[in-house]
């Protein structure tokens, strides 16, 4: 089927999204979706939690709002089968994990190998997990950013694809290194899902190729909000 709002040349790539809180990234993806931006069709907005305000962006837009709570499952790993059956319903191209804030079970990751990203606010491989802005600016860093990287069983540790970069500025706390990182982390996710969607990224065992090319390194967004490789 084809997307009436975007290029006929493109299928219509059907992506839910996995969130876990504010859900900015999400409704970032979403209006990229809604401006014929992005040839995807959202499906389903996912979450662990049930108050997410991540849910009511999706409800006012139409899209299916899924709440699936931990404590309705005895462990991890079943909570996940279940949250991720949920999901495979939906057959979805892609699983976009967007401020989705928990480690998933690696049997469940790896049935989704090269079908789910994450976005971290990070510049992988520095600072996987919690705290990066803190973490960036205690290591005395210069530089800050945001990845998005092929999901694997390791925390944060799949193949990274993009980055947005910032400088780190005099002055900054983790609270305006967010802050200032949040719009760019908007325009990298949906890059990023836009090359997926048109058949442009691709994972390749514990790589990724672009155009059937293998990435030596990430592509980084530019100010024009395309992703380029840079040499
Ligand atoms: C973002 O910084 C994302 O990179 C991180 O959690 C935050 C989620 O923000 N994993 P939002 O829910 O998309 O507003």
């Amino acid at each position: 089927m084809l997307n009436a709002c975007t290029s006929p040349d493109f299928a219509v790539f059907d992506v839910v999204v996995l969130a876990s809180g504010r859900g900015s990234n999400f409704a970032a993806l979403l209006g990229a979706q809604q401006r014929g931006e992005l040839p995807i069709r959202i499906h389903a907005l996912l979450s662990d939690k049930f108050a997410a305000p991540a849910l009511d962006i999706a409800r006012a837009a139409g899209i299916a709002a899924i709440a699936v709570t931990p404590r309705d499952f005895p462990d991890r790993a079943a909570f996940d089968r279940a949250l991720f059956a949920q999901a495979a319903l939906l057959q979805p191209d892609l699983i976009v994990l967007a401020g989705y804030m928990r480690m998933i079970d690696a049997a469940v990751v790896q049935a989704w190998a090269g079908k789910i990203i994450n976005i971290h606010p990070s510049l992988l491989p520095k600072y996987p997990g919690l705290r990066t802005h803190q973490r960036a600016l205690d290591a005395g860093d210069a530089v800050h950013g945001a990845s998005v990287h092929f999901v694997t069983a390791q925390l944060d540790g799949g193949p990274v694809f993009a980055q947005a970069r910032m400088p780190i500025l005099a002055g900054d706390t983790a609270d305006t290194l967010a802050a200032r990182l949040l719009p760019l982390e908007h325009r990298l996710l949906a890059a990023s899902v836009g090359l997926i969607a048109r058949g442009r990224i691709a994972r390749d065992g514990d790589g990724v190729t672009l155009d059937g090319v293998r990435l030596d390194a990430p592509l980084q967004l530019q100010d024009d909000a395309t992703l380029r490789a840079v040499g």
